[in-house]
């Protein structure tokens, strides 16, 4: 047990049409769920921490915590940038530890991108750290960077070869329709696969990233909003669309909205239940059963990734 870098499990993964959930931690409670349900399942599992998470938790103290996951739980797991977005933020994740890191200068020109992610790939490489960067670009939120539905840009098959080969980058992610946070689509959800069966056609047995893949669970929604929440309009990626991508060349399926859903439903309907309760253990224990819930549910019914470790 230790933790990994994603090459043999994006390996296994693609050769056996199933995808590993990558899922964004903060907290001890949210590490423990995770990992907590990756282990009955044996499931393998990639860790991921964004600048956000940086900025909140300390990334020594989410590394340590990911540590003592990886004691506790016996498994091997990945521990992984999210969205990386300079040079100098990846080298500190390298530096410190982590297995994997995310370039993502998706918002640049095409040739800053491959400058970018180059000098990344080199550094990391050189230290046994894979890198995953990204062409095209999500709708939503990530950190400041607020991407509007109509700058949303998706990949351009014709563009990956090039980008892969000029870079040497493990995995990509692309851009086909999927967006961050809990409002994904306004009508009908829609996803191109087109787009991602012509990047496998040109890049086959290399491992794609889709990120925005959370399905906004109606369950936690419904919780959030009968208990004081106000989340109307609230969507995500359809389960049947991310059951679809597992078994293709999609290796890793970025999920963080829905833990935060099942966390924030469950605590609401906690305090509503008790209003008069004040120990933070009385209320994150429940929250951490139903990020456990969650995750086993992905893991069984969405990415197909139970027995695998
Ligand atoms: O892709 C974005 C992830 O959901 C991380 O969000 O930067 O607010 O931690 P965050
Ligand atoms: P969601 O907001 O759909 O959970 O996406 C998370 C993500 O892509 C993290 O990089
Ligand atoms: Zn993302």
């Amino acid at each position: 047990m230790a933790l990994v870098t994603t090459t043999n499990m994006f390996k296994k993964a693609y050769e056996g049409g199933y995808a590993i959930g990558a899922f964004n931690v903060n907290n001890m409670e949210i590490i423990q769920g995770i990992t907590e349900a990756a282990q009955e399942l044996n499931s393998p599992v990639i860790l991921q921490v964004s600048k956000g998470a940086r900025a909140y938790a300390n990334a020594t103290y989410l590394q340590k915590l990911v540590e003592a996951a990886v004691i506790e739980t016996g498994l091997d797991m990945a521990l992984h940038l999210d969205h990386g977005d300079t040079f100098e933020t990846c080298k500190s994740c390298i530096d410190g530890g982590f297995t994997s890191v995310m370039i993502d200068a998706s918002h640049h020109s095409f040739e800053e991108n491959i400058k970018i992610t180059k000098q990344v790939v080199e550094y990391a490489h050189d230290r046994g750290v894979v890198v995953e960067a990204e062409l095209g670009q999500l709708a939503g939120v990530e950190d400041e960077v607020n991407v509007s539905d109509d700058n949303a840009s998706y990949t351009r098959p014709e563009e990956v070869e090039e980008f892969v080969g000029k870079t040497g980058v493990d995995s990509l992610a692309i851009a086909i329709g999927t967006s961050h946070g809990a409002f994904k689509f306004t009508g009908e959800p829609k996803l191109r696969f087109d787009i991602l069966e012509a990047i496998t056609q040109i890049l086959p047995g290399f491992p794609i990233v889709l990120h925005g893949a959370s399905s906004v669970i109606p369950e936690y929604v419904d919780m959030i909003n009968k208990f004081g929440g106000d989340m109307p309009g609230a969507q995500g990626v359809p389960e049947e669309m991310l059951r679809q991508a597992a078994k293709s060349a999609v290796c890793k399926i970025n999920i963080d909205s829905d833990i935060r859903l099942a966390v924030t439903g469950t605590i609401r309907k906690y305090f509503h239940d008790n209003p008069s309760h004040f120990d933070p253990r009385q209320y994150l224990k429940p929250a951490r059963t139903a990020v456990k819930e969650m995750v086993a549910h992905k893991i069984k019914n969405v990415l197909g990734s139970d027995g695998k470790a």
